[in-house]
């Protein structure tokens, strides 16, 4: 067996090894995408392609901690029903050896290519990165093509996570990159045929002429046009908490404005992010054959305690968002869940909640697996709702912020996320049996947070300082 085939077998009895310990976690996603086994992180080569949802992932199979990554590949006709395909890429060539790291998809002549770095470290332990492409006459097994581009003077070798896309019949390709001086910055190339690929500059960045330090390195930029703008996603690592932003330990967020190809430069806005919960990083778009633009992130972050996650012990960590569709309202992004996963609603009960400084328990027959519309009538104050005593949401009218708070998995403490409100029309809650997202105002605000209820307890309260009129909206998520 070479390389690549031990790599791959060995990652099936892993899967088959563990399958029922992963299974017996209670803490199992139920509609949320998981790894079979191992670590997952960053979404890759997402794409819709002849009908079918690709989504790749970063994949550690070996063990619960981070490595020389697989690519780990699902599929979906609907972007509800997940199927786990073969292993798209091994880390088993002299280019990718220490991992293929993220990377993206595209389609051309019924060919899908897969761009993706290759991180390798030499006999000193030194770094050094490779873009590399890999492609696939039936989406299922690739055949590497080796390095298409090389690190250009002027950076170090954080230098990764290529985004392609086409325009104007010219392929371009944005990478996340940290500059000798140590500034993050997001990097522009230029290709015709795929293959070859021209380096033509820096297109905005931490010092650059639109922004002060803003990180030392980027990562997983994604570069699209949305509603007749430009949008540049990217997570800048190193930017300082201030006040209710950049608590995470990195950040993930975007730039609205107009990206200049021919003298490379992008023009924008003010670095917004795009989620205010605990965990959401490296998130990855595509735009589908219907011509929606939706995004899938990672529902986790880098270097945080993660081998305090109880799932650790059922051989498993983290997971991805549900997908999202995006669109721009006066140059902000707005996130919806797909409209597909309505199908899964089931069960759906109604409630007008009424209460004056009291509590009322919801009646919830599965809040492992439950999603909620709520649209408050008339806060005269505050109220709250508390999720199976792991989480609660809080909502104070006077100082128009909401804040979701979770009960640490590293020590128990209550740790919380805050940001500013105009008004509060209505929530859409997605409750996983370790996943929590929050929709605020039709998606203009998004919570994004795993969390570990004690198994037992499925309650979920909502109370009010003093009066509250609530419409609520359940279904099971079947
Ligand atoms: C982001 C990231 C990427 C890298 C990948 C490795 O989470 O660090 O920059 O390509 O993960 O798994």
């Amino acid at each position: 067996m070479n390389q690549d085939q031990e790599l791959r077998q060995k990652a099936i009895n892993r899967v088959e090894e563990y399958r029922d310990i992963v299974n017996l976690d209670p803490y199992r996603l139920h509609y949320h995408i998981m790894p079979p086994v191992g670590l997952l992180n960053d979404p890759n080569g997402f794409i819709q392609w002849k009908g079918v949802y690709h989504l790749f992932y970063q994949w550690m199979p070996f063990k619960t901690g981070h490595g020389a990554k697989l690519w780990g590949h699902y599929s979906s006709t609907d972007l509800v029903n997940w199927r786990h395909e073969e292993i798209a890429l091994t880390p088993s060539d002299w280019f990718d050896k220490n991992g293929c790291y993220s990377g993206s998809a595209i389609a051309e002549n019924d060919v899908l290519h897969l761009f993706y770095t290759g991180n390798v470290r030499d006999g000193e332990g030194n770094r050094e990165t490779y873009q590399c492409l890999a492609v696939s006459k039936d989406g299922i097994s690739f055949e590497k093509q080796g390095v298409v581009a090389r690190l250009p003077k002027g950076y170090t070798a954080h230098f990764r996570d290529p985004k392609v896309w086409k325009k104007s019949g010219s392929w371009y390709m944005v990478l996340g990159a940290q500059t000798e001086k140590l500034e993050g910055r997001a990097v522009l190339f230029q290709s015709d045929n795929l293959k070859d690929w021209q380096f033509l500059g820096d297109i905005t960045g931490s010092n650059t002429d639109q922004l002060g330090e803003f990180g030392y390195m980027w990562e997983c930029p994604d570069m699209f046009e949305l509603d007749g703008k430009d949008v540049l996603i990217v997570c800048p690592q190193g930017l300082e908490a201030e006040e209710m932003l950049y608590q995470n330990v990195y950040q993930s967020g975007y730039f609205v404005g107009e990206l200049n190809e021919q003298k490379p430069g992008f023009t924008h806005g003010d670095f917004e992010e795009l989620d205010r919960g605990f965990d959401f990083y490296a998130p990855q778009t595509t735009k589908d054959e219907s011509g929606r633009r939706i995004l899938v992130a990672w529902m986790g972050v880098p270097d945080q305690d993660e081998q305090s996650q109880p799932t650790i012990q059922h051989q498993w960590v983290h997971c991805m968002t549900l997908p999202r569709e995006l669109h721009l309202q006066n140059d902000k992004i707005v996130q919806k869940p797909v409209a597909e996963l309505r199908t899964l609603r089931q069960n759906e009960k109604r409630a007008a909640i009424s209460l004056n400084q009291g509590t009322e328990k919801l009646d919830i027959v599965q809040p492992d697996k439950t999603e909620l519309f709520i649209s408050p009538q008339l806060i005269e104050d505050s109220f709250e709702i508390s999720f199976r005593g792991a989480a609660r949401l809080i909502y104070n009218k006077a100082d128009g912020i909401i804040t979701l708070e979770r009960n640490s998995y590293v020590d128990e403490r209550t740790e919380a996320r805050h940001c500013r409100l105009h008004e509060l029309r209505d929530l859409n809650i997605f409750l996983d049996a370790s996943a929590i997202e929050i929709f605020v105002n039709g998606g203009e605000e998004v919570f994004t947070a795993r969390y570990f209820p004690y198994p037992g307890n499925n309650d979920v309260w909502i109370s009010a300082r003093k009066e509250i009129i609530v419409n609520v909206t359940s279904w099971t998520v079947a």
